[in-house]
């Protein structure tokens, strides 16, 4: 197995009217090609803002963030540009969709900027939609759907170049829970059958309990870590992550 994404002591100070927040306060982490992580932790943890620094979204403060080797920080802006466009799906806990673009044209639209030709973008676009659940909804302005959705919209895109990373921050939060399995599922096949590594971050200790490891982020810190062997129930999950809490 090779390591797909690792942070070595990763740092991220935000300023703000004279007051910093440290988000993040050195963590290290390394995260194996086809592993399936959850990253789990209250409210105001720092799941996001490491999530962002993973996907190359933003600049840590302090430490490497490594992926496929490659110090993020030694990039400029259009090579990290392109490792996002071609390497890394991102599904924003609040979705960032285009509000002009319809349903259709926000997955399609990533494949373009991927460079992949006209036809197997429609090919592709339409497997996407149906794999969503979304086929009836291809003409629909964001603005007509419901939150979930959009969610699923937003995975959809993520999924649309066939990063080899994926990172999701709350993909599940506004899916009730049936949809919220199908998209479980979907992204553990993701894993499985093609290789690719998925990060999500998630309140849900259902979510997590599909994942092959769970990180506890408490303050900045990774707290406990946890490895999930086989089919666990939500109880198991919930257990094991008490335990790191606690213990
Ligand atoms: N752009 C920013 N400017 C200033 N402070 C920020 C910024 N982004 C995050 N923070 C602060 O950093 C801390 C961690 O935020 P973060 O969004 O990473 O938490 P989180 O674990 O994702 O929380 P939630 O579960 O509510 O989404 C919070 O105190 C937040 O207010
Ligand atoms: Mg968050």
């Amino acid at each position: 197995m090779s390591t797909i994404i690792e942070t070595r002591n990763v740092h991220r100070v935000f300023g703000l009217n004279g007051m910093t927040v440290e988000a993040v306060r050195g963590i290290s982490l390394a995260v194996q090609a086809g592993e399936f992580v959850a990253i789990v932790g209250p409210s105001g943890s720092g799941k996001s803002s490491l999530l962002h620094m993973l996907g190359a979204m933003d600049r840590a403060s302090q430490g490497e963030v490594l992926f496929e080797g490659q110090d993020l920080a030694r990039l400029g802006d259009g090579q990290r540009t392109d490792l996002r466009a071609s390497k890394i799906g991102f599904v924003f806990q609040t979705f960032n969709l285009m509000p002009t673009l319809n349903v259709y044209e926000n997955i399609e639209i990533a494949m373009r900027l991927g460079g992949v030709p006209r036809r197997e973008r429609r090919q592709r676009t339409g497997d996407l939609l149906a794999k969503v659940g979304l086929t009836q909804r291809a003409r629909h302005l964001p603005r007509h759907l419901s939150g979930g959705e959009r969610q699923r919209v937003a995975i959809a895109r993520a999924l649309a170049n066939r990063p080899r990373l994926l990172l999701a921050d709350e993909p599940t939060g506004n899916l009730d829970s049936r949809t919220g399995t199908g998209i479980l599922e979907l992204l553990r096949a993701v894993c499985s059958q093609d290789g690719q590594t998925v990060i999500i971050v998630t309140h849900d200790f259902r979510a997590a309990s599909y994942a092959d490891r769970v990180l506890v982020l408490r303050d900045g810190r990774i707290r406990g870590e946890t490895r999930l062997q086989g089919d666990l129930d939500t109880h198991q999950v919930l257990g094991q992550l008490l335990e790191l809490e606690l213990g």
